[in-house]
């Protein structure tokens, strides 16, 4: 089966470039998915990215992860601090999971320190702008490959 990985960008992301940019950066979503498409074409693996504002959607996007993809990449954006649904989703499909954020979470408003994810996912990466994405995709192949 071909190595085929998941990217999931949560809640406000669609807005990037434009929001926040002392803290997200200056990059867009589709600057950020082409920066990964670049690394899968390089490295042979699929990916499917998506947006997905809503936390149903994320729940669902991953609840139908399990047939087709190997690994998923999330950013659940502000649902990271809040979502039981998505921690449970990722726990119960049981596919690895490598949670990432642009901002580093830790250095942030208190309420930012607390990731529902993390515990479920197979490591979290966090404060590095786009290179978190790259990073996050590349811990993702070099599992797929063990
Ligand atoms: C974020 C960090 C979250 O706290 C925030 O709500 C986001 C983006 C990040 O990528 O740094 O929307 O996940």
């Amino acid at each position: 089966m071909a190595n085929n990985i998941l990217v999931i960008h949560g809640p406000n992301l669609a807005l990037l470039g434009d929001r926040e940019i002392s803290i997200y950066g200056k990059f867009t979503l589709d600057q950020i998915n082409q920066a990964l498409e670049a690394v899968a074409k390089k490295e042979g693996v699929e990916i499917e990215i998506v947006q997905l504002d809503s936390e149903g959607d994320i729940v669902e996007k991953i609840g139908k992860a399990k047939k087709k993809f190997q690994a998923i990449i999330i950013n659940p954006g502000a649902y990271t601090h809040t979502s039981v649904a998505i921690r449970d989703a990722v726990a119960a499909v049981g596919v690895p999971t490598i949670e990432v954020h642009l901002s580093n979470i830790y250095s942030r408003e208190e309420f930012r320190h607390k990731s529902f994810v993390a515990p479920v996912a197979v490591g979290q990466i966090s404060g590095f702008g786009i290179n978190s994405y790259l990073l996050g995709l590349i811990a993702a192949i070099d599992m797929l490959k063990k």
